[in-house]
């Protein structure tokens, strides 16, 4: 088989992908776009037509770094949702463009899936496992049984957790994206000192709450005079909202375990599993349980286009590719992820 092409660009990345049948990466590329930081988000029509200008030559950039022409691949891929439908449009149109050109097979990826499937790539993780998606958009617990089959064991009732960071962030007075910023401003800062909840610790399942935990650093910060934060209290509050998030994370990741126990291993995938402190939360309770811990390296963690390839190749191998009339979708549940064969 020759290799394939994959594209992301379902939020703020574009992303494009090389990948041989082996899954040997041969080109990969990664832009994330700048131009939200001054509104503080991501402004889906920005994000749209950045990708839109950046995609055609960055596909160029990766097959040349590949050594290949178009009609050197064996399939093409891209991110077909759940995100941000402009962007969703751009990238899967241009998979089809290459594959109605090309007569070659399409795959429409679900997003959740590519990063839910990595860790196979990095690591060889067998089915089943349990993985933990915490990212800006989304946070779920998802029981990986196979290829296709995915069982959402629970999810966020309220923020996701890197918008939890993104938003405590902001209070703090810092950039976005916040959670890097976060992570750095936390460092050496004293957690125990400002009072924090751990929203749903202990509670049954595992779904998971952060609204509340950024309500209450709100009102810690609504104690201050305006203006920015004491350099020392900023860095605790800092400390204290990523200890809190990392235990809440460790609790459920916890019942999460024991509503799978024959899973082999938990795996962290988003952006938020850079997080140093909330790695190794979950690394000491997956070493309790006697489980495997993987976290992908961070490159592949946060949104790319090797995710994507890899979920195609993956899919590629069990036969199944996608029609050139499957839509985009802004939603699109991993459970309800199709296998179209042939
Ligand atoms: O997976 P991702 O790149 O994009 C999507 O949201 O799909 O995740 C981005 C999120 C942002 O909310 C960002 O603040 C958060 O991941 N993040 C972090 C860290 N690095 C990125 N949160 C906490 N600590 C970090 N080191
Ligand atoms: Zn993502």
């Amino acid at each position: 088989m020759q290799p394939i092409l994959a594209i992301e660009s379902s939020c703020d990345e574009t992303a494009a992908a090389v990948m041989a049948p082996d899954g040997t990466v041969l080109a990969e590329a990664v832009l994330s776009q700048g131009d939200h930081a001054r509104f503080g988000g991501v402004v889906p029509e920005i994000a749209a037509r950045a990708h839109l200008a950046h995609l055609p030559g960055m596909v160029a950039a990766v097959m040349a770094e590949a050594g290949i022409g178009f009609d050197g691949l064996a399939a093409v891929a891209a991110s077909s949702g759940p995100g941000l439908i402009g962007g969703l449009i751009v990238g899967s149109g241009f998979a089809k463009g290459v594959a109605m050109a090309r007569g070659i097979p399409f795959l429409g990826i679900n997003h959740l899936e590519a990063h839910a499937l990595t860790a196979r790539l990095t690591h060889k993780v067998g089915f089943p496992y349990l993985l933990l998606l915490l990212s800006g958009g989304h946070c779920q617990c998802v029981a990986v049984e196979g290829l296709g089959r995915y069982r959402r064991l629970g999810g966020t009732i309220d923020d996701a957790v890197g918008e939890a960071f993104d938003k405590t962030a902001k209070l703090l007075g810092l950039g976005w994206p916040g959670g890097p910023a976060l992570e750095a401003l936390a460092m050496g800062g004293d957690a125990a000192r400002f009072t924090l909840p751990r929203p749903l610790l202990g509670r049954s399942g595992c779904d998971f709450s952060f609204s509340g935990l950024k309500t209450a650093v709100a009102q810690v910060v609504a104690g201050y005079p305006a203006g920015p934060l004491p350099g020392q209290d900023a860095t605790d509050i800092a400390a204290g909202f990523q200890a809190a998030v990392a235990a809440v994370l460790a609790d459920r990741a916890r019942h999460a375990m024991a509503m799978l126990p024959e899973a082999g291993a938990l795996v962290v995938a988003g952006g938020v599993a850079a997080n140093g402190a909330i790695r190794a939360a979950l690394q000491a309770v997956a070493d309790k349980a006697g489980v495997a811990f993987v976290a992908p390296p961070l490159r592949l963690c946060g949104d790319n286009a090797v995710m994507v390839a890899w979920a195609a190749l993956e899919r590629l191998r069990a036969g199944v590719s996608d029609r050139l009339d499957q839509a985009p979708r802004p939603r699109w549940p991993l459970d309800g992820v199709e296998m179209r064969v042939g």
